[in-house]
């Protein structure tokens, strides 16, 4: 947002672009989303979207795009190999980061498939700040361990830490003397810390992160799908970059990374994904796995339309008024959740509004998936669709066992450019309400539960009739509203 102060002294978070095309939304009675919950087994990633009100579920592949991306689509150059569309795509990249190669996919995980299979032998470890599910999928397939050393901060819900999402740099040092360099495939940093609600590192914290790696001869790896969010919060929270440029700060933290890969779901508001690097050898022993799993050197399963827009979607990302956007309604959605007493992270992160179900329903148990009833039963009272980030998100262990997760989260994301205020209002509102009748929210078993990714496609049941209790409730204090 651009420097605008309120005659009121409120601070607004105010859109700097207008909305040009739009799509209508429906709101379904309760009754028929006590049904569709039902139907999706509890599980808000098998809902329909035509059953949802406010789809808070991911920024991921829905965040609006501009009108020079639409246009930019136009210009879209369909070959098989050496698209135009390509080359204006690498150019950007080289542009923004300063990396020589690029080489496309389809979309982050499958970044993550292909460094793992590039890196990896089984028995290494991988430090990180935090895991990404599908990143500690893929690591944890090819025999490789995940070793998560982030600062003490990270997991405290509430903090006033700035950059909850740094690393540990005792802990990396002493990984590194525990597990010498052969035993380390490479080092993970995630900008903007998905699992732990959106949380940044810092510029300072990365370099350190670096100069340990170089002198150890480990690849640093950076997962830069949130980027932007974590790009505004260094230029925002951090002393060193209040007087660079968002592009200044975006070039520091890829110079200090050997490979960076992308969700393009998230970044660049488009669809798709790529890793950039500069270390020839890397990208030689990258690059024959993109024609194997992705599809050829110049699209990696992007349809040429989404590169185009990633493109520009990619040079927007430095423009601090549109990537401000998010982080701002985030932070205004958090503060009148703070207000109301509702527990959520903090200080506010990125992505999108982060609460903190063990604290909402304490009476719920993590082993009946406190954050994965927490979601159904939003659905159930709003029609907000969000996302579990708890324990269901987990993945057992090798023996059966269940990890706890670190923090049991009910995600609220954010898509940029998406929602308008009083949207956020009504979900704060029936929040609200939800918080003053949490006493009626129970747990959830499964029905069914996969054995990899469970979260994103298995089902599960109400531990009683607490549902339909919250449905009488609702009706009793609501009436015939939707
Ligand atoms: N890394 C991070 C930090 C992510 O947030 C995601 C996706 C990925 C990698 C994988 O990228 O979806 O393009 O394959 N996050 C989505 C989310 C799914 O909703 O948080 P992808």
């Amino acid at each position: 947002m651009a420097n605008i102060k309120f005659f009121s002294g409120k601070t607004t978070p105010i859109e700097m672009h207008r909305v040009r095309i739009i799509q209508k939304l429906n709101l379904l009675p309760i009754e028929e989303r006590l049904e569709a919950i039902k139907q999706a087994g509890n599980n808000t990633f098998l809902l329909r979207n035509a059953d949802v009100f406010l789809d808070m579920l991911t920024d991921s592949g829905v965040n609006a795009m501009s009108n020079d991306q639409e246009a930019a689509m136009m210009q879209a150059d369909d070959s098989y190999a050496g698209s135009a569309t390509f080359y204006r795509l690498e150019k950007a990249l080289q542009h923004i980061f300063g990396m020589q190669y690029f080489l496309p996919a389809h979309q982050g995980r499958a970044c993550e498939h292909i460094l793992s299979k590039t890196f990896i032998k089984p028995g290494q470890v991988i430090p990180m700040n935090y895991h990404f599910t599908t990143a500690k999928a893929h690591i944890t397939e090819l025999g490789g361990k995940i070793l998560e050393i982030p600062v003490k901060d990270a997991f405290e819900m509430t903090s006033t830490c700035p950059f909850k999402g740094n690393l540990d740099i005792d802990a990396l040092k002493a990984a590194i003397a525990e597990y010498g360099k052969e035993g380390i495939a490479f080092v993970r940093m995630e900008s903007g810390t998905n699992l732990i609600g959106g949380q940044p590192f810092s510029l300072e914290n990365f370099q350190e992160v670096s100069a340990v790696c170089r002198a150890h001869g480990i690849p640093l790896v950076q997962d830069v799908s949130l980027l932007s969010d974590n790009l505004y919060f260094c230029k925002q929270r951090e002393e060193k970059c209040k007087n660079m440029s968002i592009h200044e700060i975006a070039l520091a933290m890829a110079e200090a990374s050997d490979i960076l890969y992308f969700s393009g779901r998230k970044l660049g508001f488009a669809r798709g994904g790529g890793m950039c690097m500069n270390n020839r050898e890397h990208y030689l022993n990258i690059r024959g796995f993109v024609p194997l799993y992705e599809g050829f050197l110049t699209y990696g399963g992007m349809s040429v339309r989404e590169m185009e827009a990633l493109a520009v979607g990619m040079y927007e990302t430095l423009d601090e008024d549109v990537i401000s956007q998010g982080p701002q309604f985030i932070e205004f959605m958090t503060n009148e959740l703070v207000k109301l007493q509702i527990p959520v992270v903090t200080p506010p992160g990125g992505l999108g509004c982060h609460l903190n179900a063990c604290s909402f329903l304490p009476h719920v148990p993590q082993t009946q998936y406190t954050a994965g009833a927490l979601a159904s039963a939003l659905y159930l009272i709003s029609g907000v669709r969000g996302m579990e980030r708890g324990t269901m998100s987990e993945q057992r262990n090798e023996d059966g066992s269940e990890p706890l997760a670190h923090m049991e989260l009910l995600r609220l994301a954010m898509p940029r450019r998406v929602f308008t205020m009083s949207q956020v209002v009504y979900a704060v509102d029936r929040l609200n309400w939800l918080y003053q009748n949490r006493n009626l929210v129970g747990g959830l078993q499964w029905l069914d539960e996969p054995k990899i990714l469970r979260f994103f496609y298995g089902t599960l049941e109400p531990i009683g009739d607490w549902q339909q209790k919250l449905v009488a409730k609702f009706k009793a204090d609501f009436g015939d509203s939707l």
